[in-house]
């Protein structure tokens, strides 16, 4: 399941398109989620899409390939694509399947998104930039209407392709109690007005079409990895085997609120969507009340019960399936702090598309806004506070190779509101006190004497005192996200005066004395 030698004996081939990626692959990279039909319109027209409507608004596969650099931009490596499947056409009770989750034939793609030669050049393209592409699949359902003729509701099992037939598709039932897992596994999701029809995942030949499904998927379109929806609604076993099949690196949503539960998985799959904390950050970081230590809780109990701890997992401050933090709270303090903590994280960061332009969007459907909307600038705060916080990222990476296998660490503080976060090199400084709040962080025992450490986020420098302890205090109740100079990397083009060590360590290069520097340099030298 974890080829993990691969990639360590073969450190140049990034992307190669011959070499599947692996877990270890993947933990070095960044992911930027998107929904296709939202991301990008080819003709970039700026129309209109009311997500009220659930319609579809145009966006394509091809029109994702035109914006790659858009992501890359902010410094992400891997794109997470909506389902590429063939959905329920036209209307449904529940608007359309633009999302792309109600799948109908898992053989032919969705030609609203484009065609097989245009995924294939979106796979390439990306590849072309060092991206990878992770594709979004659903094994456990088929979606449809049931009909309903003189009062009697049936559900049609022969519409569907190729899986069809009333052998292939668990006998009807609802899926009403959450703690009896075999009608989750068993019963069926959704309901009249739109049924996921439970594909009998027990049935050996069943099982069989959807390991060769992953497998030809992942190969015909070059996927190097592979989020799966619905894990806890199939049982457990028959997740290696599919896991196997598609080659690539798994990633599957265990949606829960529940460590322990979702533990199991960690077993079954590379890595799980880490549920358990995203759901104690957002409380945590969408009021100036939340409760920071049921963050450090969920952290600290996943970093115990998970198989490889939080590191094989994927964090996130949003997702397509709830609210957006900024439709919890508009204090831009509170937002920065909790999309700071996801880049501090063991796990993957990923970013759901829009938060970058500080979209607003409440429950589904509000929370899938079409990006084309904001115009992409690449100049407003959040945007750079993603190219920062990616820069942090991969400079710890490239600074300290334990940077990856170091488990984040709490630092506990006298001040009610602050949280102190230590994976060396970075040390995240996080307060829930809000824009007006305050907050101040001693951290002790971890930095060098005289250690000139910078804020990725502002660019500024703290100093660590002359026994290595770090003293900072947060302003306007922003997060700070802290490298020592000498470890943060001027290729990012973040904090660049202070990059590489520039201001303590080196003498400045003739080139960088254009005007404002050089008066910087003597006020600083008098
Ligand atoms: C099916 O039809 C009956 C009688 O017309 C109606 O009461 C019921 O709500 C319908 N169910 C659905 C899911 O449309
Ligand atoms: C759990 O659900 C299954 C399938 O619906 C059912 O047969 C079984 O009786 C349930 N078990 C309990 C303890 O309720
Ligand atoms: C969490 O999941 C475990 C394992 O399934 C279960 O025993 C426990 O009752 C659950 N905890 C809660 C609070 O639901
Ligand atoms: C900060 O305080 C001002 C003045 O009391 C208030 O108007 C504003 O809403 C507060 N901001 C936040 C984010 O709480």
């Amino acid at each position: 399941m974890m080829p993990t030698m691969q990639s360590m004996l073969l450190p140049v081939l990034i992307a190669s398109s011959a070499l599947a990626a692996s877990a270890d692959d993947w933990r070095k990279r960044t992911i930027y989620q998107l929904l296709t039909d939202r991301f990008a319109l080819e003709d970039d027209s700026g129309s209109a899409c009311d997500t009220s409507d659930r319609k579809y608004c145009g966006g394509t596969w091809k029109a994702v390939q035109n914006h790659l650099d858009y992501i890359s931009g902010m410094g992400f490596d891997a794109i997470w694509i909506s389902p590429v499947v063939k959905n329920v056409e036209g209307e449904t009770g529940y608007g359309e399947a633009y999302h792309g989750y109600w799948t109908q034939d898992m053989s032919s793609l969705n030609d609203k998104f484009g065609t097989e030669d245009d995924l294939k050049s979106l796979v390439s393209a990306a590849h072309d930039k060092d991206i990878y592409v992770m594709v979004d699949v659903v094994v456990n359902h088929y979606a449809g209407s049931p009909s309903n003729s003189s009062g009697t509701t049936s559900y049609d099992l022969d519409d569907f392709s190729p899986i069809h037939g009333s052998s292939s598709f668990h006998q009807q039932c609802w899926v009403k109690d959450d703690g009896n897992q075999t009608e989750t596994e068993q019963c069926w999701l959704g309901d009249d007005t739109l049924a996921l029809y439970d594909i009998n995942t027990e049935d050996d030949t069943i099982v069989g079409e959807l390991n060769d499904f992953i497998s030809n998927l992942v190969s015909t379109y070059n996927f190097d990895g592979v989020r799966i929806d619905t894990v806890k609604h199939i049982r457990k076993d028959f997740w290696p085997d599919f896991a196997s099949s598609a080659g690539v690196f798994t990633i599957g949503e265990v949606l829960i609120d529940n460590v322990t539960y979702a533990a199991d998985y960690t077993q079954v799959l590379d890595a799980i969507l880490d549920y358990p904390t995203y759901f104690a950050l957002r409380d945590a970081f969408t009021s100036t009340k939340g409760d920071l230590s049921a963050l450090q809780n969920a952290v600290t109990s996943a970093q115990e019960a998970y198989k490889n701890g939080e590191f094989m997992t994927g964090s996130f401050t949003e997702n397509h399936d709830y609210a957006r933090l900024q439709s919890m709270t508009q204090d831009s303090a509170l937002i920065k702090n909790a999309m700071s903590f996801n880049f501090i994280h063991d796990g993957i960061p990923i970013t759901y598309y829009g938060q970058e332009q500080g979209y607003t969007g409440g429950d589904e459907p509000a929370n899938r806004e079409a990006l084309w909307l904001s115009g992409y600038p690449t100049d407003n705060d959040l945007y750079k506070a993603v190219v920062a916080l990616n820069a942090a990222r991969k400079s710890a990476m490239s600074a300290d190779e334990s940077f990856l296998t170091t488990k984040m660490s709490f630092i506990s503080q006298s001040d009610i509101g602050a949280m102190a976060i230590s994976k060396p090199p970075l040390l995240g400084l996080f307060t829930n006190t809000g824009s007006n709040g305050s907050a101040s962080f001693s951290v002790e025992g971890v930095y060098d004497a005289g250690e000139t450490l910078v804020d990725v986020l502002t660019c500024n420098a703290i100093t660590a005192d002359d026994s290595g302890k770090v003293s900072a205090s947060a302003s306007g109740g922003m997060p700070q996200v802290l490298i020592p100079a000498s470890s943060l990397k001027s290729s990012y083009g973040v904090c660049a005066d202070q990059a590489d060590g520039a201001m303590g360590v080196r003498v400045p290069a003739l080139a960088a004395l254009v005007a404002g520097t050089v008066v910087a340099f003597v006020v600083g030298a008098l």
